[in-house]
């Protein structure tokens, strides 16, 4: 039967499930895949199905499969990580794992869908991420659901035989909120800047 936990426009999020380890391993040893999300050890199945076994036991960390609303095959993986219940903050992380999806707006509509889920639902109020500097698709997805770039760290990694720089991206709740009213121009304007 299908599960559907959040439901988006064109995605929806659900549990992961160890039937889905298979297509996780595949996703997270692409090698364009991994380079991007700064992984620098192959993931076997035994240590894939040992992380997904182990989800959804502790309220600080939620860690969602993305669906296709057409045909309901798993394209991605997405999630709210560390969350803090002092500060109130989490740091997302995102991968649309079939090649085939990606560049379709998806990775961009996940984005929205995860921070309205930690606005509205774990009632978050700051949302931040990490991304290098150079995946360009990245960080068009972060900014179309309203990150800001607050921060670089000069050549923080190392991949393809140099050095790359790593952006900062953040949101807060007062920023979304400002999104979705008259002050969306001027928030829009807060959000090009870059550091
Ligand atoms: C990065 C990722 C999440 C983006 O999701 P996506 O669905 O592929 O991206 P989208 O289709 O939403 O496109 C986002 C933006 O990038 C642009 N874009 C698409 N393909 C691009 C490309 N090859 N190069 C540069 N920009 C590109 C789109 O035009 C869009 O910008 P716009 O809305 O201003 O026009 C996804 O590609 C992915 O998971 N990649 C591998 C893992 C990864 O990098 N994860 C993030 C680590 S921080």
């Amino acid at each position: 039967m299908k599960v559907q936990y959040f439901r988006g426009e064109r995605i929806y999020f659900r549990p992961l499930e160890v039937s889905d380890v298979d297509r996780l391993v595949v996703w997270l040893n692409d090698e364009d895949n991994w380079a991007t999300l700064g992984r620098s050890n192959p993931i076997n199945r035994l240590r894939e199905r040992a992380f997904v076994e182990g989800l959804y036991q502790t309220p600080t960390d939620v860690t969602l499969g993305i669906a296709a609303q057409e045909g309901d095959a798993l394209i991605g993986c997405c999630g709210l990580h560390g969350i803090c219940p002092q500060a109130r903050r989490a740091t997302f992380g995102l991968l649309i794992g079939d090649r085939a999806q990606q560049g379709l707006g998806l990775g961009s509509e996940a984005t929205q869908l995860a921070v309205r889920y930690g606005f509205e639902e774990l009632n978050l109020n700051r949302i931040e991420l990490s991304v290098f500097a150079q995946n360009e698709r990245g960080i068009r997805a972060y900014r179309n659901a309203g990150f800001v770039q607050e921060g670089r760290q000069r050549q923080a990694y190392y991949r393809n035989g140099r050095y790359h720089d790593v952006l900062q991206f953040g949101i807060l709740r007062s920023d979304w909120e400002r999104m979705h009213t008259d002050d969306a121009d001027a928030f829009a304007r807060l959000a090009s800047m870059t550091t």
